[in-house]
Formats: structure tokens, sequence, C-alpha cells
């Protein structure tokens, strides 16, 4: 069963209003290659797990949820696709999801700006809920890609860097992947008036479960193949990215001096030769324990929510995560 079929979510009302985004947008013509590209980006699937979130943060209110909600869920999914177009720009990916990556198609200035509007055609649609009591909104509208922005930077500033700290390492990952989650569960529970803390617990559910997110995605680059990653294997090492597996490869004596001659000019055998070598090192079984770990965290904070009905659907999102193949 698919995961929106698990929570029970419909995922076509879902994808209405996140075409709706940039469809009703009276200033942009709808044969524009700014909507075509959007429309077309955004209609081309996707697991859809941000919007997800904010459905089932909504359960855990005391109202009803309405339109509000579904915006905010659209717009977490907007946030996250204008996310990616950036993010294949800086990796230099040609592939996202297995087909050709935006700016390999409008040339990476076009998709520089797509990505800008759509980052900044959120904070337009959301402004509309003000006042002190939706400061919330501008948690996901606006703090939330800020967050992405400083994560990416911080990752950016540490291209190569072995003696990167694991706090160092975590914070990065909780910019870029982990507080867009927290938030999306936690602007779910406050747009149908859930008690602040249970959205503040919510939050840090979602930020446990990204923080697992982010370290099987770390994982994923040393243990899959080209076919099913959609990029090349070992883009992370190649690119210089220092992630979970690396930092505790970096612990052997032996391995750490290999580790460290890795630098933009490597070539493909160098770089292939460390992959296999942290492959057969038992780096890649700490990895996964500090994931289970962050996933023992989310399941606690279930067990303070059973009161909530709700809380089965956090459990079917847990699970989803601990099992989850990309
Ligand atoms: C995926 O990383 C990327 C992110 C989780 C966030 C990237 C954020 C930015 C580039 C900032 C965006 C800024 C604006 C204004 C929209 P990855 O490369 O580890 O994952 P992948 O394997 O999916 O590429
Ligand atoms: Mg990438």
């Amino acid at each position: 069963m698919k995961l929106h079929e698990a929570l029970n979510i419909d995922l076509d009302e879902i994808n209405h209003e996140i075409q709706n985004i940039v469809a009703r947008d009276k200033d942009v013509p709808k044969k524009s290659q700014l909507a075509q590209s959007i429309l077309e980006l955004t209609g081309s699937g996707g697991k859809r797990l941000r919007p997800l979130m904010v459905i089932v943060g909504s359960r855990f209110g005391r109202k009803p949820s309405g339109r509000r909600t579904l915006q905010l869920s659209a717009a977490a999914e907007f946030i996250h696709a204008a996310s990616l177009i950036h993010d294949d720009i800086i990796d230099d990916a040609e592939l996202r999801r297995g087909a050709p990556a935006l700016h390999t198609r409008t040339g990476v200035l076009s998709a520089v700006h797509i990505g800008n509007y759509m980052s900044a055609r959120v904070i337009e649609l959301l402004s509309k809920y003000t006042g002190d009591k939706n400061r919330y909104v501008h948690d996901l509208s606006s703090v939330a890609t800020a967050q992405l922005c400083l994560g990416e930077y911080q990752q950016m500033e540490h291209a190569y860097d072995y003696n990167l700290t694991f706090e160092e390492y975590l914070e990065k990952s909780r910019n870029k992947t982990a507080m867009l989650m927290a938030t999306c569960l936690r602007v779910g529970a406050l747009s149908t008036e859930s008690p602040e803390e249970v959205a503040d617990l919510l939050y840090n559910f979602g930020e446990a479960l990204g923080m697992s997110f982010q370290i099987q995605d770390d994982l994923l680059d040393f243990t899959q193949s080209a076919d099913v990653l959609g990029k090349p294997a070992g883009s992370d090492l190649r690119n210089g990215q220092v992630t979970l597996p690396v930092l505790f490869a970096l612990q052997d004596p032996e391995l750490a001096p290999v580790i460290r001659t890795i630098g933009p000019a490597s070539s493909e055998e160098e770089v292939a030769d460390v992959l296999a070598l942290i492959n057969r090192s038992d780096a890649l079984a700490r990895t996964e324990g500090v994931s289970q770990d962050y996933l023992d965290q989310a399941a606690a904070i279930i067990q303070r929510l059973s009161s909530y009905p709700a809380h089965a659907d956090l459990e079917t999102l847990l699970q989803y995560f601990a099992g989850r193949d990309r």
C-alpha cells in the first residue's frame, strides 16, 4: 500500500493545490516557460512526503482541517521542489528521479530564476495569513527556506573538509533536511489549533524522522547502484561531501590517510577505491546505528501522543521511514 493510502489522504487534492500555486498566479502567463516548467516539474510525481506530514500534523488539532491546511501542504512541496532545482544545479546533477534535471532542459540561468520564483511565490501566497496568531505560517513560508539555504551553505563551506565534526555534520543535516519536515508537522498541527505543546512534540518527531532520512540518504550513496539512485553512485564523496559514513571511516587510522587524499582533482579510480574501503569497514553499520537512534527517539514521542487517535498515523510515518527505499 502506498504511504498516502495508508494515511488515508487524497493525493489528487494535494496535487491540484500544488498546481494551483502557479496556475492561479495572474502575473504568470499559463503558456510561459516559467509556468510550463513548474507545472511539468510538480506534475512529475514524487511521494509528497512533506505535504503528507502537514496533513498528519493537522489531525492533532481541535478544529477540522480546511483550505488553509491544504495550502500549507502544497506550499511545503513547492519549497521542497524549488530547493531541489537549486540543489541539482549546485551538485551538477543530470538526473532527478531518473528524469533529466530541470536545468539540463532550460539552462542554468532559467532554472535559478524558476527556483527563486517558486520560493518567493510561497511567501506571497501565504502572506494573507497575517497576524500574531498565524506566526507559525511564516515558519514554513520563509524561515524553513532560510534554513534550507543555510544548510546548503554549510555543506558547501565544508566541501572536502575532513576535519568536519560530528556536530557540524548533524547541524548541516538538521538545517538542510530535518527542519522542513519538523516544520511541516508543526504548522499542520497549528493550522487546526492544536495545543502548542503537541505541535512542539510533533516538531521533535519530524526532526528525528528527518535526521534519520538524511542519514539514510547519505548511506544510499555507498550502498546503491547508479540505476537505483538515478545518479552516479559515490557522487557525494566525489563532490567532497563529508557524510556520516565518511566521518566514521575517518576514525580508522588506516583508512583516514587514504580518505584524506580525495579532493576535487581525484580520478574516478581513486574515488571508487575509497568507496570500496568504506564499504568494507564498519562505518556503514555505525551510520545505520545513528539512524536507528533517531527512529527510536521518534518512537518515544509517539508514546507521549498515544491519547490522540492520530498517533497511529505517526506510527505509519515511522514505519515508512524505517523501511524506506527511495
Ligand atoms: C538535497 O540534497 C537538497 C536539500 C535537502 C536542500 C537543498 C537546498 C538548497 C539548494 C537551497 C534552496 C534555496 C532556495 C531559495 C529554493 P542532496 O544533494 O543530499 O540530495 P539528493 O540526493 O536528493 O540530491
Ligand atoms: Mg543533490
